[in-house]
């Protein structure tokens, strides 16, 4: 039998619908939620996330500004304009595009940016929460499938979850958020030593490798739910997951489609963290003896 699609692009625009009535009650107290979104250099993939970042935003009700830097900006002139994206009170998120080019280190960045406005979850202070099971804002791929998880009434306790790649900002969260659902997780990686016996174990199947149609169906357990984080573009310029989604169809139980799968819900989750932080922001606002 066919496996279910899990309809990402349904489940996002119900998250994001969700967050009309808290973007209002912001706007009643005179907030308006601001992400604002630095994109170094001229990837065009990152062109295509960032454009769609903002136009996500402005059907939220959320204020995005935009800063674009040059491939060549100084480190030190990054972390200025982040410090001052600090300092801004209109400013509730930030968020820089990965990747950077090469002589940005990646990690001194993103820890230049407050913790309390991190909208992608990746500072130390919100990766370390999520570590030790306390609330931070969480990476926003890993949460929008755990959202897709619950929406599709898969049961995690118990369940062998196996996540295919080591990322900081889907990997290694992802795993993190499975486990304290209490799924038995296995991380695999470019070094693992037979990577099909591992994913043939897996209830739960996390494709977050970064090569085109890696996971055959082969590589798949008759039933498994199988969540495809892959976006590659192939020679012709189409779209592939890091799932052979054609064969394995024919294996899982559920399985998320490339397009209109886990990338929607990575937007629908950056929005959420950012209308919190502006909720939050708001909150100690009011709460300030000044
Ligand atoms: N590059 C690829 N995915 C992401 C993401 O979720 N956030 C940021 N900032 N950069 C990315």
């Amino acid at each position: 039998m066919a496996a279910r699609i899990i309809d990402g692009k349904s489940i996002a625009a119900d998250v994001r619908r969700a967050l009309g009535p808290r973007v209002a009650a912001l706007a009643a107290r005179g907030v308006r939620p601001g992400l604002a979104v630095i994109r170094v250099g001229d990837d065009p993939a990152s062109r295509v996330y960032v454009r769609n970042k903002e136009r996500a935003c402005e059907q939220t009700g959320i204020a995005s500004r935009h800063i674009a830097l040059p491939a060549r900006v100084d480190e030190a002139e990054l972390l200025g304009t982040i410090h001052q994206l600090n300092a801004d009170a209109a400013v509730h998120g930030i968020l820089v595009q990965l990747p950077l080019p090469h002589h940005l280190d990646p990690g001194r960045v993103v820890e230049a940016i407050a913790p309390h406005k991190d909208a992608d979850g990746f500072h130390p202070m919100n990766t370390g929460a999520l570590l030790v099971g306390r609330t931070g804002f969480l990476p926003c791929t890993p949460a929008g499938i755990m959202v897709m998880l619950d929406r599709s009434g898969i049961e995690l306790r118990g369940k062998r979850a196996v996540v295919v790649g080591r990322s900081n900002i889907v990997g290694k969260p992802m795993a993190l958020l499975l486990l304290q659902r209490d799924a038995t997780v296995t991380i695999c990686h470019s070094k693992t030593r037979d990577l099909p016996a591992l994913t043939r174990e897996a209830d739960v199947l996390v494709a977050a490798l970064g090569r085109a149609r890696a996971i055959s169906a082969a590589m798949v357990k008759p039933g498994a739910c199988v969540i495809d984080v892959g976006i590659n573009r192939l020679e012709d310029g189409s779209l592939a997951g890091d799932v052979d989604t054609t064969a394995v169809r024919d294996v899982a139980g559920w399985i998320t489609p490339v397009p209109g799968g886990v990338g929607p819900m990575t937007v629908a989750m950056l929005l959420a963290n950012c209308v919190r932080a502006a909720e939050l922001a708001a909150a100690s606002a009011s709460s300030d003896p000044d």
